[in-house]
This record gives C-alpha cells, structure tokens and sequence, in this order.
C-alpha cells in the first residue's frame, strides 16, 4: 500500500490533532457508555471444525455452544468463551463461495485478546511449538504478538489489563 509522504502526512497528523483535541473526552467529563461491554463479536469461517480446531483444541478457548443459524439452511453458529464475560462467535455458511480474507473498509483488522504475561508467554511457547507463524513481541512492540486463525482474522495477544493502552487507563 502506498503511504502518504512529506506534506500530505504532516496534513494529515496536523487533522488528527486537531480531532483529538476537539473530540476526546477526559475521564474525568464523561458519561457512560449507552452499553455494557461486548456480548459477542460475529464473524464467518470457512469451516466449523477446523475453526473449533483451532480456538479450542489448540489455543484453548472454551466452546460453549453450537446451535443452527436460523437465517441460512445448514449454517452453524457457535461461541468461544475469550473471559471478562466476552464471546467470540462464528458462522459458517455451506454451499456459499466466500472470498479469502482482505483487509478492507469493514473488515475486522484484527481483534486484541488481553492477556496475563503468564498466558503471553504460554501462547507464545505453544505457537513456537507448532511452527505457527507470528509477529512481534519486536521492534518497539513489545506486548503483542499476532497471528492470523484459519480464517485469516488477524488476531492479538496482548499482555495489557482491559481498559489500558499501552500502560495509560483509557477507561474506568
Ligand atoms: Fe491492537
């Protein structure tokens, strides 16, 4: 992807300051949010198995359910248990021909899982031992590691508590 250089950046920096000094709430003058956290993300996979496979028997996310989707003949719907309450959903829908993954307007970038630097260190070990490729901890990044599921989702560990970036609360 080309990236924008010289006085298109500093264009582009100086509007950023100028939105994060007109729209940014201090802690401190806020109200609270309309809602009470995310119940669950719902995103589609190539196939139901190979995706229970991979969160569960591999990564070791709980499955805690599999029901029909009502919406589509044959299609399943399933959760993931990702802690603090928070679900990770799927769908599959047989028969349709999906396109591979892009990253595009919409399109899930990754999702960030918040972890202790005991389990960081434990999916770290476990990608290492799989030949499972991934990026980071490096170059001045040194709380995430990503990988990509089968579905090519981009998916983050970071060894961060909820609510923080980057050591700095953002959120009570
Ligand atoms: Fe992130």
């Amino acid at each position: 992807m080309p990236q924008p250089e010289g006085e298109a950046l500093a264009a582009i920096r100086a509007k950023r300051d100028e939105l994060r000094e007109r729209y940014v709430k201090p802690l401190a003058e806020r109200g609270g949010s309309p809602t009470s956290g995310v119940h669950h993300i719902a995103l589609i996979c190539k196939d139901v198995e190979e995706t229970i496979e991979f969160y569960q028997e591999f990564l070791g996310f709980p499955l805690v359910e599999l029901v029909e989707n009502r919406d589509y003949n044959g299609s399943s719907h399933f959760f993931f248990d990702l802690g603090a309450k928070n679900l990770l959903g799927f769908f599959d829908f047989p028969g349709h021909d999906h396109p591979a993954f892009s990253e595009t307007i919409g399109a899930v970038q990754h999702l960030a899982l918040s972890t202790t630097p005991e389990r960081f260190d434990e999916i770290k070990s476990k990608l290492d031992e799989a030949g499972i490729e991934y990026l980071g901890p490096d170059r001045g990044v040194e709380d995430s590691l990503y990988i990509r599921d089968p579905n090519g989702v981009g998916i983050e560990f970071y060894r961060e508590v909820l609510g923080e970036f980057e050591g700095t609360k953002l959120i009570n």
